[in-house]
């Protein structure tokens, strides 16, 4: 199958999150099952290309007209990659938005992207199916079934969405949709209003012809108001067409027994490397290793975008009780500055337990997963998240909170049994947090129970083998509710 990825981020260009993530691991499965695979991709500040295929595309956007070309990049593990050119919209540092906030022209730049991804599909390259990920390439379908509904090139090409996360929608108010060239009609209840404004998200969410999420969970929940972020109705409206597909994990990228960012390498039968990864961490973040105790510790560990939706109000709860247990804390990460604040204050109070570095680090974040004893994941939603599972596979316990895909992919450990890989709670509550943690801690002094704890979860594999071929089974039924029924045959 020949199978268009179109994402607004993807590594090894660009990330702000897990997105780039999926958008790398996941074409790469799918090219080893025997797929051909394109990632057209915006065309951020220092991603370079090898060449450019169409030197310009006319794009209208209400009052301006615009002429993105459309260029190639390197080619990785037999995945090709395409960009949309427009450094006026995309040579920016950042994706989304900087320091001040979102960009302000966000609905214009992402429409322009989903137009041009449909010329893609024009001109450069006829996938069998288009797949699409978020809001910001919610327009490919919306576009796909309305302007271009009797266009024969594209008319019957089937289209895929995946929420990643629900509560980014892209709003905006009414006049986007005059800026984005789309026809007023779309104004509507059962196209892209919402409140008044218009939703990107919710366009794609109805247009699409199939719609994924990240984890089964995830894909519940998000049929209620709890964590439905306002489009509850929408999707239960379309849950006979939404599946949960769990995210994989690149092993080839996060595994302690090839990791090049790590202080020494490990394997499940012999843990001794990441007593010196551990040693490695707490110089990292300069806090005391020299002596037995100082690594007999255990390090908690985060790594995480620093926003609302990752729990770290429950901590800023308990944080004094939490300190008050014998362990050293180390975070990593960037993002709303209350969340900086409070690791900072911490930091501050506890500078011989808790190292904070507030920034995007990639190495760190390799570090973080190996050299931890426990990794924190409080969040308040989590439609997949990855770094419980890297961190299952380093042998860092996890310990969160019952929700989306960390309730999928961690189970309670039972010593009793020594079945199970972390600790989870239910309640959106700091002492729920401090509960679990301090099971946690309970176990990780019982050096044997702590050492099967580990064993089973490094024997998990999430690797992208079974959920890239339940995308192909998806892609598939997208490609079946496209083939234009026989007239007599249907009353529809
Ligand atoms: P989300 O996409 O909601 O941020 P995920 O758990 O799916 O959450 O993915 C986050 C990804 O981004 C992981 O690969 C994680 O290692 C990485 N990451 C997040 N914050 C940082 C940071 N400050 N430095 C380095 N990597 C980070
Ligand atoms: C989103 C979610 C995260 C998920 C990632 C990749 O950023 O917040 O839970 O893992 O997308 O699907």
């Amino acid at each position: 199958m020949k199978i268009l990825f179109v994402a607004s981020e993807g590594l090894p260009y660009s990330k702000t999150g897990g997105l780039a993530d999926v958008v790398e691991g996941l074409p790469k499965a799918l090219v080893e099952m025997g797929h051909q695979v394109a990632v057209l991709l915006p065309r951020y500040h220092g991603n370079r290309v090898t060449s450019t295929l169409v030197s310009s595309v006319t794009v209208s956007l209400g009052d301006q007209v615009r002429f993105p070309s459309i260029a190639e990049g390197v080619s990785v593990a037999g995945v090709r990659y395409f960009f949309v050119d427009d450094p006026g919209y995309f040579d920016r540092e950042q994706p989304y938005g900087d320091k001040s906030g979102e960009y302000p022209d966000n609905a214009e730049r992402f429409t322009e992207f989903s137009r041009v991804a449909i010329e893609f599909a024009k001109r450069v390259l006829l996938p069998d199916v288009i797949h699409c990920h978020d809001w910001q390439t919610a327009l490919v379908p919306v576009l796909l079934r309305t302007q271009h509904a009797d266009d024969p090139a594209v008319r019957s090409l089937p289209v895929v969405l995946t929420i990643h996360n629900l509560a980014y929608q892209g709003m905006f108010p009414q006049s986007a949709l005059r800026k984005a060239g789309l026809p007023a009609q779309l104004f509507a209840m059962d196209a892209l209003e919402f409140y008044g404004r218009i939703n990107f998200l919710k366009g794609g969410l109805l247009f699409a012809d199939y719609l994924s999420t990240v984890s089964r969970r995830y894909a519940k929940e998000i049929q209620t108001p709890e964590y439905g972020a306002g489009l509850e109705g929408v999707i239960v409206q379309r849950a006979d067409r939404l599946v949960g597909i769990l995210n994989g994990v690149d092993y080839s990228i996060w595994s302690p027994e090839t990791d090049t960012l790590i202080a020494q390498n490990y394997s499940a039968p012999n843990l001794d490397g990441k007593k010196a990864c551990k040693k490695d961490l707490l110089n990292a973040f300069k806090l005391p290793a020299d002596k037995l105790e100082d690594l007999e510790r255990p390090v908690v560990g985060i790594v995480s975008r620093f926003a609302d939706q990752k729990g770290f109000d429950l901590i800023a709860q308990v944080a004094g009780e939490m300190m008050k247990e014998d362990l050293s804390f180390v975070v990593l990460g960037t993002g709303q500055v209350e969340y900086e604040r409070l690791f900072k204050l911490l930091a501050e109070k506890y500078p011989r337990s808790v190292g904070v570095k507030i920034g995007y680090d990639n190495p760190l974040a390799h570090k973080i997963e190996a050299g931890a004893d426990m990794f924190l994941m409080p969040s308040r939603y989590e439609p997949c998240g990855l770094n419980q599972i890297y961190s299952l596979r380093y042998g860092t316990v996890p310990v969160v909170r019952a929700t989306g895909g960390l309730d999928d992919t961690v189970q309670n450990f039972d010593a009793k049994t020594q079945q199970g890989t972390g600790f989870k709670f239910d309640a959106y509550d700091g002492n729920a947090l401090l509960d679990s943690l301090r099971r946690a801690l309970k176990v990780y002094r019982e050096p044997k129970l702590w050492r099967a704890l580990q064993k089973n979860g490094m024997a998990k594999d999430f690797s992208w083998k079974t959920s890239a071929a339940a995308y192909v089974t998806l892609y598939e039924a997208a490609k079946r509710s496209r083939i234009p029924r026989v007239v007599g045959t249907s009353k529809h």
